[in-house]
């Protein structure tokens, strides 16, 4: 069964139990309500008439009585059954609902004297359920007769059960025009939930078949608007993935294949020259090639296997009190060789005295190095790259040092400076078009200072130049 014929079915149900809840209620209190006001009044009608009879009576007015006992008879027709005055020699004057009824008898039998007030429920010879009103009747202190009226339960009851039928008939009306209106609604309103889902349905398989164009239209801020914001999110974030994904496949295979390459090549070369007697310096020039390429491949396989430890956060930071001053100038003399090579100059600028710090070495070395090779890879011939050390941080305070890789060359878009931390994240613009890499190095360096406590990140005029800074507590 679908969600929108299990929400009508299920609000139909609620719909239904309300209303015969509802409808129980308004009987029982309606037949409650007309019981009353029936009591009511017969007693009203008993009183006025034994009221009347009270005055004619005391004026030996027996003409005034007998007319008051047919009028109660007749006004009241059919609730009262029987109205009547007995006197203590059992002189009876009466009138019967039952003209033809010889009602003599039948009230001689009741008559008892009454002592007080009393009202007695009794079946009658023709099986009628009659309810007795009785009041005995004092003249000059003395208690000298009775008057009596019977009122018929039956047509009480004949009387209520009109008036809820009535009512029920009503009710039914209502109820019916209620429940057809609340089961169309809910149908309709269930559409109206439905719709976004099947949407995201449709959207959800056409991601499956690797369609990772879709959006979904929103225009809802309830929890369906949520949800289908998010999965416009999560597909967006998706296609984020798909094409990091694609730049890194061929990245890596940039970067396996051109050493390897050189390599092979290399070697092919070498056999050749041992073959013929080649010099030793020009075999020499051969074995460099060949090591730079292993380097090259090892420095990429090292990346992604300390890439793939960051994300099982198993990085591991051996600290030690350590000479940053030492880290820096070790690298720079490292790269001369290379800057020289491709004309270009490196050096240190490290005006004050740095403090020891507590530090992986072998981890700030992986910064410095990933950032200088950064700064010569995006340098062009006759520039420069400068590393500086400061005892202290502009912008952190004195509790860190601040190390510098400044450089003159091409630049990052501003709005990307801040990106160029993402994994497998690579400026493809300008000069740039195919950056050599794989888009780690930064990662890298940004999760080492993360794990030093320490703060990394760019300062960059897009033709100008880029500084990266960091900065390491003390
Ligand atoms: N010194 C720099 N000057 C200009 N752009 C840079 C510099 N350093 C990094 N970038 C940009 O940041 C990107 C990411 O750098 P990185 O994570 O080291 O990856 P990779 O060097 O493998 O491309 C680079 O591709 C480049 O676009
Ligand atoms: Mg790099």
């Amino acid at each position: 069964m679908n969600l929108r014929a299990k929400l009508t079915l299920f609000v139909s149900f609620l719909l239904l139990l309300v209303i015969v809840v509802v409808s129980y209620n308004i009987f029982v209190t309606q037949k409650k309500i007309l019981t009353q006001q029936i009591s009511e009044t017969r007693s009203r009608a008993f009183k006025s008439f034994v009221s009347m009879c009270n005055e004619a009576i005391k004026v030996r007015d027996d003409i005034q009585v007998n007319n008051a006992v047919k009028l109660l008879v007749s006004t009241y027709k059919p609730s009262v059954v029987y109205a009547g005055y007995i006197n203590l020699n059992n002189a009876v004057m009466y009138a019967s609902r039952d003209e033809d009824r010889n009602m003599d008898s039948v009230l001689k039998a009741r008559i008892k004297k009454a002592s007080k007030d009393y009202i007695e429920i009794y079946s009658s010879l023709t099986g009628e359920q009659i309810c007795e009103f009785a009041t005995p009747f004092f003249f000059q202190g003395e208690n000298v007769g009775t008057f009596v009226v019977g009122f018929s339960q039956d047509k009480m009851k004949e009387q209520i059960d009109e008036s809820i039928s009535i009512m029920l008939s009503k009710i039914k009306v209502i109820v019916i025009v209620t429940f057809i209106f609340g089961v169309l609604l809910v149908y309709f309103l269930g559409y109206s939930f439905v719709k976004p889902i099947k949407i995201l349905t449709v959207a959800a398989e056409e991601i499956t078949k690797g369609n990772l164009d879709v959006e979904i239209k929103v225009n809802r801020k309830d929890e369906i608007g949520i949800l289908s914001n998010t999965f416009n999110n999560m597909t967006k974030q998706i296609k984020e993935l798909d094409t990091m994904k694609d730049s890194f496949v061929s990245s890596v295979s940039h970067e396996l294949r051109s050493p390897l390459s050189a390599i092979d090549g290399y070697c092919d070369l070498l056999i050749e020259y041992v073959n013929k007697d080649y010099s030793k310096e020009q075999q020499l020039k051969g074995l460099q090639i060949i090591k730079q390429a292993t380097v090259r491949l090892t420095n990429f396989i090292n990346n992604i296997l300390d890439l793939a430890k960051m994300k099982a956060n198993k990085l591991e930071i051996k600290k030690t009190d350590a000479d940053i001053t030492a880290v820096i100038e070790e690298i720079v003399s490292l790269y001369e060789p290379l800057a020289a090579q491709q004309k270009k100059r490196i050096y240190s600028e490290i005006k004050e005295e740095i403090p020891f710090i507590n530090m992986d070495i072998e981890r700030i070395k992986q910064v410095v190095t990933n950032l200088v090779s950064n700064a010569m890879k995006f340098t062009k011939e006759n520039g420069n790259v400068v590393l500086k050390a400061f005892p202290n941080s502009e912008g952190y305070g004195n509790d860190y040092i601040e190390v510098w890789v400044q450089d003159d060359g091409v630049g990052i878009p501003k709005q990307q400076v801040d990106l160029v931390f993402q994994k497998f994240y690579q400026v493809k613009e300008g000069e740039f078009k195919k950056p050599k890499g794989t888009g780690l190095g930064l990662t890298i360096v940004f999760e080492i200072i993360k794990l030093h406590n320490g703060h990394v990140w760019a300062e960059s005029d897009l033709g100008k130049g880029t500084t990266f800074k960091f900065v390491l507590p003390k």
